[in-house]
């Protein structure tokens, strides 16, 4: 269940595949809302809403278990900058998560709204209207879906590299429970 030192336990692969299904979803309907008439957006934005709180407490749990258990090895050693991308990425792509779970919600009580999930329950807002912090909230939760697709972008191509280039068992260790293959 737990990581070893050398690859992920089930509850690390568990949560990351899904983290990663989660966010590229929210990621999608985010943009499409963007980009929407002003009906389609209030239902995207509603849909954006309602799988974000849904999925809230193992999107935060998943950033407790890394915060608390750390990363397994790097299974090969790479030029300086790499190591430094392979360093960084995963920890902004955390901290980018962590700023949209804290903004998306502020954004929603601070305009006075409640959070409605699926029409089903409603969440009143704590925070009553508060026009300034609603601005900020939106400015971070806007920067932090570039920043995220950013760090996205540079993940999957640090994942191609290692199955295409270096072919290695980086993508294997986040499909397989550590303990049930031999590293490389
Ligand atoms: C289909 C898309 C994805 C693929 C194929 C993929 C693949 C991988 C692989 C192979 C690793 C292991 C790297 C290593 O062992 O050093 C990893 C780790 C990681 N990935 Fe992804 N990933 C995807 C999407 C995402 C997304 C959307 C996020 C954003 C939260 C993310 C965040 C992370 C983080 C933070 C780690 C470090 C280990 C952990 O905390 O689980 N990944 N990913």
């Amino acid at each position: 269940m737990k990581d070893t030192e050398n690859g992920y336990g089930g509850v690390s692969i568990l949560l990351h595949w899904l983290a990663a299904i989660t966010m590229i979803a929210l990621f999608v309907l985010g943009q499409a809302a963007e980009d929407a008439t002003d009906s389609d957006r209030k239902a995207l934005l509603g849909l954006h809403i309602s799988i974000a709180i849904s999925m809230y407490l193992i999107l935060v749990g998943r950033i407790g278990w890394r915060l608390f258990n750390g990363r397994p090895r790097v299974l090969i050693q790479q030029s300086k900058p790499l190591m430094l991308l392979a360093h960084w990425i995963p920890i902004i792509l955390l901290a980018g998560l962590a700023l949209m779970l804290l903004s998306g919600p502020i954004m929603v009580w601070s305009k006075g709204y409640p959070i409605n999930i699926f029409g089903l329950i409603s969440l009143p807002s704590p925070l009553g209207k508060m026009e300034t912090l609603h601005e900020v909230m939106e400015v971070l939760h806007k920067l932090g879906a570039k920043l995220l697709f950013f760090a996205f972008a540079l993940h999957m191509l640090g994942v191609l590299k290692h199955l295409i280039i270096d072919r290695d068992n980086t993508l294997k260790r986040m499909l397989v429970p550590s303990k049930k293959f031999s590293e490389k």
